[in-house]
């Protein structure tokens, strides 16, 4: 650990106000390297008040790998960065180059933030964007439902940390109030030589703290935010807690209890839904969704199943 990182540690066991003298005798350096330390950690973000007796950290909503890691991920395991192209190209670059099994990969904002279909992803500063990559090797069909498991993991995460009832858009869309508030991304690397998934990247975007009127104007209605006024959490608990439950779903299988919440959570089961297929539209009614994720459609003439990583539901009507 730095200087840096030795006085956020201290300071944060120690909830109180800590004099330089202190700091430095704890720390054992000089007066003048806590001096410029804390003035570096303000620029990068941290606030600190600074008293006649001495300094007290204050609240700050800065990205941090310690307050982020969990028994499955390690700190040495989440990699931030303020600004990135996509933390979905983040994540394959260091599973291309063979850098690491499993790891996270999360920015401040996205530059070409994408979704599914290559669709754009908003990601303007200061939300939560993120990646993890696992290295599976196993073939496709053996591996665990992610795209459910991560759903279901952000979902609970939320009505825990955030209060906010949220509901599920088939296949991996959380809503509330009836807007998107994040969206998931889930893609796999094969190897060609064994036919098996080498890797997965597991991407989320969440709108955190952002006001209505910020988004584009053809977003508005459509998109929403954890929050509009000032957070009553910070990102590194909510990720934390996505992660950590994400991992446990994952250490509880074959346990399906996760579908079964996924299922509650879903508000497109019942409801009539279209969807493009063969350049045509389809429309239906929703009546399940089996435990591959598949969604299955009745119409009055056919049975559809429809396969999360093809289709995109467009209307969902009562
Ligand atoms: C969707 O709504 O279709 C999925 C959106 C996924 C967005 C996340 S943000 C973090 C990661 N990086 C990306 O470019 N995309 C995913």
């Amino acid at each position: 650990m730095n200087t840096k990182q030795k006085i956020l540690a201290y300071m944060r066991e120690h909830q109180q106000i800590i004099s330089g003298e202190k700091l430095a005798n704890e720390l054992q350096v000089s007066r003048t390297a806590i001096w410029k330390a804390i003035r570096e950690l303000e620029k990068s973000g941290y606030h600190f008040d600074h008293l006649a007796n001495g300094y007290r950290l204050l609240p700050s909503d800065l990205i941090e790998p310690a307050l982020i890691s969990n028994p499955y991920l390690t700190e040495e395991m989440i990699f931030y960065r303020a600004s990135t192209v996509s933390t979905m190209q983040d994540a394959k670059t260091a599973a291309i180059n063979n850098q690491l099994k499993q790891g996270l990969f999360i920015a401040d904002e996205q530059t070409q933030g994408h979704g599914r279909f290559g669709r754009q992803f908003f990601s303007p500063n200061g939300q939560i964007y993120m990646s993890l990559l696992l290295s599976p090797n196993q073939h496709f069909q053996e591996l665990p439902q992610y795209t459910l498991l991560s759903a279901v993991a952000v979902a609970s995460a939320i009505d825990q940390l955030v209060g906010e009832k949220t509901t599920i858009k088939w296949v991996n869309d959380i809503f509330i109030n009836q807007k998107k508030v994040c969206g998931i991304l889930t893609e796999a690397i094969s190897d060609f030589e064994s036919q098996r998934i080498s890797h997965v990247i597991i991407g989320i975007g969440i709108n955190f703290f952002i006001e209505q009127e910020k988004f584009p104007e053809d977003l508005r209605q459509k998109v929403t935010a954890l929050f509009h006024q000032q957070p009553t959490i910070t990102r590194n608990e909510l990720i934390r807690l996505i992660w950590q439950n994400f991992f446990e779903l994952c250490a509880a299988l074959p346990d399906t209890h996760y579908l079964e919440y996924y299922r509650q959570k879903s508000f497109v089961l019942g409801k009539k839904v279209s969807f493009q297929q063969n350049g045509q539209t389809i429309s239906g009614k929703a009546k399940a969704i089996t435990d591959n994720g598949e969604l299955v459609v009745e119409t009055p003439t056919q049975t559809y199943y429809l396969s999360s990583g093809e289709i995109s539901l467009e209307k969902i009507e009562d």
